[in-house]
């Protein structure tokens, strides 16, 4: 008998693109909307082979995502529908079809980075973005995997971040703005400019108008190597520092600190490992999926902690939220408020000369 966790592992292969192909034909949306329902009635409705279906049924039934009653009604259990209902904030459909369409087409790679090393396999000056926004249907599928990932947590950390006293956010890489919208309703008087590839400005405009935030949101095009930052006192990076090495993390803080006023702070926000490194499971398999799709890598609190200590802010707070991605906040100069926390778990302000 195998253990269940190596079962589990085994047949993943199956799993996650049964789930993609019931996420892509309806079938949950189907769930959500009608309540229990037998296969062949769900088949007829979404116009799909019922033999098919129900075998997919079954798999997702013993892979524990749906439920199957004794009389052959299926359901979507309290615990799942928000991440596979379309029409909920948590939906991750975006997400499945990145790992499913990109992550996994690039799998086998691993084999020649494993013999060969990284830097060997793959061409010089690649660039990670110009391959995910190889055209305008890869672009939105990316930008939409990120707007999964990261709009329902970010009500969470624009929180943590205790921007009440903050006037204007830069969203660094902040792709179709699910953080800068997520802070903008958080803190009524605050405004924000996403500072993005120019590829990803109609996507931000779609944001903005679908939220009405007219001029309080704004794009400005640029490479954020070469370009200066916008002007603001607060820069954030959600999910950029994790797709690149150390180097270039210390480059984009140090412009950061350049550009951020005396009272300014940034924020990284990004999965951590857990300082033994046995997980979380999310941020040990994307660290693989960092290897295959950026130039970077996940990290501990306490590396990103040393890197914005040596970008030049000597004061940090790791705020923990409930889910995956968590926050740090760097200051430039000593907030005075190291006991005060916004919600959270916080790791307070370890530096060695405090
Ligand atoms: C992993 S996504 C993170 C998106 C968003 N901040 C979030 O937390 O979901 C990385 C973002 O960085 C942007 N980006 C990558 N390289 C860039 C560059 N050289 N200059 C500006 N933006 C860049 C991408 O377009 C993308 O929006």
């Amino acid at each position: 008998m195998l253990p269940s966790t190596l079962e589990k592992t085994l047949f993943g292969v199956i799993a996650t693109p049964v789930l993609h192909l019931a996420d892509r034909h309806h079938v949950f949306t189907h769930l959500a909307a009608n309540g229990p329902s037998l296969a062949d009635d769900i088949a007829t409705e979404l116009g799909l082979d019922d033999d098919t279906l129900e075998r997919m049924l079954l798999a997702l039934t013993a892979f524990e995502i749906i439920q199957r009653a004794p009389t052959g009604h299926y359901s979507l259990p309290a615990t799942m529908r928000p991440f596979l209902d379309p029409d909920d904030e948590q939906y991750i459909g975006g997400f499945i079809n990145h790992l499913v369409e990109e992550t996994a087409g690039r799998m086998p790679r691993l084999d020649s980075y494993l013999r060969h090393g990284k830097d060997s396999v793959d061409s010089p000056g690649s660039q990670p973005f110009a391959s995910l926004y190889r055209n305008d249907e890869a672009t939105r599928a990316f930008l939409n995997a990120m707007w999964d990932l990261s709009f329902a947590p970010s009500k969470e950390l624009a929180a943590l971040a205790g921007l009440a006293d903050t006037v204007h956010l830069v969203d660094v890489g902040g792709a179709s703005g699910p953080f800068a919208v997520a802070a903008l309703h958080t803190s009524p008087a605050l405004r924000a400019t996403v500072f993005d590839l120019p590829q990803v400005q109609p996507y931000l405009e779609e944001t903005r108008t679908a939220y009405d935030l007219g001029d309080r949101l704004t794009f400005k095009p640029g490479d954020f190597f070469t370009d200066d930052f916008p002007e603001g006192d607060c820069i954030a990076f959600g999910y950029i520092l994790s797709d690149w090495p150390d180097q270039d993390c210390l480059q984009l803080l140090r412009k950061a600190h350049r550009g951020c006023p005396e009272h300014g702070r940034v924020l990284v926000m990004d999965r951590l490992f857990d300082n033994s490194r046995q997980g979380p499971l999310a941020t040990s398999a994307m660290n693989l999926t960092m290897h295959l799709e950026t130039q970077g890598r996940h990290r501990t609190a306490d590396e990103f902690t040393a890197l914005l200590r040596e970008a030049g802010f000597p004061h940090s707070e790791t705020h923990r939220s409930s889910g995956d991605k968590h926050v740090l906040i760097g200051y430039k100069s000593d907030p005075g408020r190291m006991c005060t926390t916004n919600g959270g778990t916080a790791d307070h302000g370890v530096t060695p000369d405090d």
